[in-house]
């Protein structure tokens, strides 16, 4: 029998906000991989754990080798399609060898909150990495739904998109600690933005 690596997106954090098929397959499970918090949060008390951590092959080489005797259940934050560590399990293992089990994005929640819709909305990553200038140039009427991270955080951000033409009056609207207790939002302009402190990991809506 071949085993699966099922990659399950677990939503913004809140058990409120994972689907029902995602809650089972966890709870099923004897090998499960995920954050410290997911797996303190939502792993069976009798499986074998592993925390993703910076040695992104190491927790590779686990998955495969406990996929020689069971099934393994990978957790991961949102959706699994939107930055995840779908794309780092795709360079090792088939598509045949995996199943996805989709999961409400941050983003997804972000709009939500906001009433706003993002079919038009350009969605980019600043978690980790940097946006292209194609991404980041002002366009009037252009929407960007933003990750960011302690590096890229809204401040940065802010600065980043007032050099690529944004208006300092430019809408921003932040939210940080989605679906869950301590869940905090800011509506503020660019130019606000650009002086503010805090919201590290945080979903950034900008629209012109
Ligand atoms: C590695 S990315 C994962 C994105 C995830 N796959 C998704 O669909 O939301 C991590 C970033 O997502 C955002 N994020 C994840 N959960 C969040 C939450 N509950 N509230 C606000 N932002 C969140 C933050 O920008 C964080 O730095």
């Amino acid at each position: 029998m071949e085993y699966k690596v099922i990659v399950v997106g677990i939503g913004p954090g809140s058990p409120d906000y994972i689907l029902p098929i995602a809650s089972r397959t966890i709870a099923q499970a004897q090998v499960v991989v995920g954050s410290k918090r997911a797996l303190d949060a939502f792993a069976p008390s009798d499986s074998k754990t592993k925390v993703i951590d910076r040695d992104i092959q190491g927790v590779l080489t686990f998955i495969a080798e406990s996929l020689m005797t069971s099934d393994v259940v990978v957790m991961v934050s949102g959706d699994p399609g939107f930055y995840s560590l779908l794309v780092a399990l795709r360079s090792k293992f088939t598509p045949s060898q995996l199943t996805v089990i989709p999961g409400i994005s941050s983003v997804q929640l972000a709009f939500a909150r906001m009433s706003e819709v993002w079919q038009d909305a350009r969605l980019i990553s600043m978690h980790g990495r940097k946006a292209s200038d194609e991404d980041l140039a002002y366009k009037p009427n252009k929407k960007l739904g933003i990750l960011t991270d302690h590096e890229h955080n809204p401040s940065h951000i802010a600065q980043v998109l007032m050099d690529h033409g944004w208006p300092i009056d430019g809408q921003v609207w932040l939210g940080e600690g989605l679906s869950y207790e301590e869940e905090n939002h800011k509506k503020l302009t660019l130019g606000e933005a650009r002086d503010i402190t805090g919201f590290t990991h945080c979903v950034m809506v900008v629209m012109a």
